[in-house]
């Protein structure tokens, strides 16, 4: 990792990091939106899946709880947070391989990944860091590979505007509100690139972004 590449953490504070996991279980059905994610992507037995931005970790754990067969590596910028994301895995009783490493400038081969998996990362990157990232996506996915983002997405109804012209205001969600993912994924080269899904939060709009490597 370039020391002049920042990145924003989970909570936009590193010392907020340790109330992640407890927030966020509290904002929303976690365990039901990460269920969904995990399940829309139809992962088998053998399947190589990344966890991009994983955070904490709950969502390779999941991964791994649903899908024992494959393998699960989960990937961060932030040291400390991987930390968590560890001693989650192996409280769990699972392995799973957690790499640092920036979004867009991943350590892996080419074409070494049937699922790349994220939520909540995106809105955490500069537009063109989204680009970078998507690119980066493609290059490791094999031909056929999938891509599943959940993320903010586009505001729809007087809640999710309204809470919109809040968030707007923080890190980089400016692409997920305007419902500019769908392009920047598409400009990577991905095929069938699809809003798939849309769910209601305490944060507006959450949108499951799908796509394949042709
Ligand atoms: C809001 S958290 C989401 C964590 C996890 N995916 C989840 O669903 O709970 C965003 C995560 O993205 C990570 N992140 C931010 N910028 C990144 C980058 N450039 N490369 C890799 N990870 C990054 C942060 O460290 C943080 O763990």
């Amino acid at each position: 990792m370039r020391k002049s590449d920042k990145y924003i953490p989970a909570l936009g504070r590193e010392w907020l990091t340790p109330l992640y996991d407890p927030l966020i279980r509290w904002a929303m059905p976690e365990a039901k939106l990460k269920t969904r994610l995990v399940d829309q992507a139809q992962i088998e037995a053998g399947h190589h899946v990344l966890d991009l931005g994983c955070g904490t970790g709950t969502l390779a754990v999941l991964m791994k709880h649903m899908s024992p067969q494959s393998e699960v590596v989960g990937l961060d910028a932030d040291a400390k947070i991987l930390e968590i994301a560890r001693w989650k895995a192996d409280k769990a009783r699972v392995s799973i391989a957690f790499d640092l490493g920036m979004a867009f400038e991943l350590p892996y081969p080419d074409n070494a990944f049937d699922h790349v998996l994220s939520s909540f990362v995106l809105h955490h990157l500069t537009t063109e860091n989204k680009a970078r990232t998507f690119k980066e996506v493609y290059r490791i996915l094999r031909p056929g590979g999938k891509l599943s983002v959940l993320d903010l997405g586009r505001p729809h109804g007087a809640y999710a505007v309204l809470i919109s012209l809040i968030l707007r205001r923080f890190e980089e969600t400016l692409d997920n509100l305007q419902g500019r993912l769908a392009d920047i994924i598409r400009n990577a080269g991905f095929l069938q690139v699809d809003e798939s899904e849309r769910y209601m939060s305490i944060f507006g709009v959450l949108s499951l972004h799908t796509a394949r490597k042709p």
